[in-house]
C-alpha cells in the first residue's frame, strides 16, 4: 500500500494520476472527501483528516509500505511534515517520498527552502529509505496569471531578469510515480528541471507565440508585488518567504541548471513551456 498526501493539488494530483494508471494500491489523505471523489471511483482509498492531526496521520500511515509527502507552503508546514515523517517511521513505513525543491541546500536561508531543508535532513535520520523530488519554479504557477493575460496582454511578476529551470507538475508526477513503483531510487536527491533555462522575458516571448499575440512581462517593483498577490496567500509569514524566494531568483542566489534527470527516470523529454501554454489555451485566451 502507497499513502499519497496533496492528492488534491497540482503535483500530489498528478502523482496519483500516473499511478492509478499504474494499477497500484494507493491510499490518500485528503482535507475533503468531495475534492477527491475521482480518486475514489478510480479505487483509491480514502483517509480524510488534515495532516496536522497525529491520529489521522498514524490511521492513514497503518499497514503503509510506502509513503509521499506533499504539503503547501506555510508557517505551520516544517512541523506538520516532522511529525508526519515520524509517525511514518514508527508505522514502519519502508520508503520515504519527499517533495522538496531545488533550492532546499545546506546554506539556504530563504524559509521555504530552509524549512525543506530541515525536513529532509530530519528524514535521513530515521531508518527509512528515502527519496528527495527536487524541482524549481512550477509552470502552472502560471496559471493565476491567466485572467490578467486575457484582460490586459500582461503579466506581473517580481523577477527581474532571473532564470529558472520551470518544470510542468504533470511531469513532476510522473518522477514521483517512477520513484514510488520504480527500482534502484532510494537514497536519492533527484534535481529534476524542466527543458532549458528561462527567464520571464522569454516566458513572455513563448506565450506571445503561442497566443499569436504580443503579451508582455511586467517586472513588477516588489513593494507592488507583494500588495498584488497578498489576498491570494495564507499568511503574512507566506508573504513574506514568497517575496523573499522570489528575490533569490532575481538575485541568482541558486544557479539552476538543466538535468536529464527527468529523462532517465521517465524515458522522454520533459514538457517545455510552449506546450504548457498550449495545453492550457483556454486559461490564456
Ligand atoms: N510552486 C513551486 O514553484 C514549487 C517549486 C518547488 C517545490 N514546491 C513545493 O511544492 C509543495 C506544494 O505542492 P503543490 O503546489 O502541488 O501543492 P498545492 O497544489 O498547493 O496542493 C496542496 C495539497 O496539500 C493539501 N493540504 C493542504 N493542507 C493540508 C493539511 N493540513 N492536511 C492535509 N492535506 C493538506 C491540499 O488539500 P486541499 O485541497 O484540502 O487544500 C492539496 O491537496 C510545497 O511544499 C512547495 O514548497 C513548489
Amino acid at each position: 500500500m502507497i499513502l499519497l498526501t496533496g492528492v488534491t493539488g497540482k503535483t500530489g494530483g498528478a502523482a496519483a494520476s500516473e499511478l492509478i494508471k499504474k494499477g497500484v494500491s494507493l491510499r490518500a489523505l485528503v482535507r475533503d472527501a468531495d475534492k477527491a471523489s475521482a480518486l475514489k471511483e478510480a479505487g483509491v482509498e480514502l483517509v480524510v483528516g488534515d495532516a496536522a492531526e497525529r491520529d489521522v496521520v498514524a490511521r492513514a500511515l497503518d499497514g503503509v509500505e510506502k509513503a509521499l509527502l506533499i504539503l503547501p507552503n506555510s508557517q505551520e508546514q516544517q512541523d506538520m511534515e516532522m511529525q508526519f515523517v515520524d509517525l511514518a517511521a514508527e508505522a514502519g513505513v519502508r520508503h520515504f517520498v519527499k517533495l522538496s525543491s531545488l533550492e532546499a541546500l545546506p546554506e539556504a536561508t530563504s524559509p521555504i527552502p530552509s524549512m525543506h531543508y530541515a525536513v529532509e535532513q530530519h528524514i535521513c535520520t530515521t531508518d527509512m529509505d528515502w527519496t528527495m523530488i527536487k524541482p524549481n519554479f512550477f509552470m502552472q504557477n502560471l496559471l493565476p496569471s491567466g485572467f490578467v493575460i486575457k484582460a490586459e496582454g500582461k503579466f506581473y511578476l517580481p523577477m527581474g531578469d532571473g532564470v529558472t529551470v520551470m518544470m510542468d507538475c504533470r511531469d513532476i508526477g510522473a518522477v514521483i510515480a517512477e520513484v514510488l513503483v520504480g527500482t534502484d531510487h532510494e537514497g536519492q536527491s533527484y534535481k529534476i528541471s524542466g527543458p532549458e533555462l528561462i527567464t520571464f522575458h522569454d516566458v513572455a516571448d513563448q506565450f506571445s507565440e503561442v497566443l499569436g499575440k504580443k503579451v508582455e512581462y511586467v517586472n513588477q517593483d516588489p513593494a507592488a508585488y507583494r500588495e498584488r498577490v497578498a489576498p491570494f496567500l495564507s499568511s503574512e509569514w507566506h508573504l513574506d518567504a514568497v517575496m523573499h524566494l522570489f528575490s533569490e531568483v532575481v538575485d541568482g542566489v541558486v544557479m539552476p541548471t538543466v538535468t536529464d534527470t527527468f529523462e532517465q527516470l521517465v524515458g522522454r523529454e520533459p514538457i517545455p513551456f510552449r506546450r504548457f501554454v498550449q495545453d492550457h489555451i483556454g486559461v490564456y485566451q
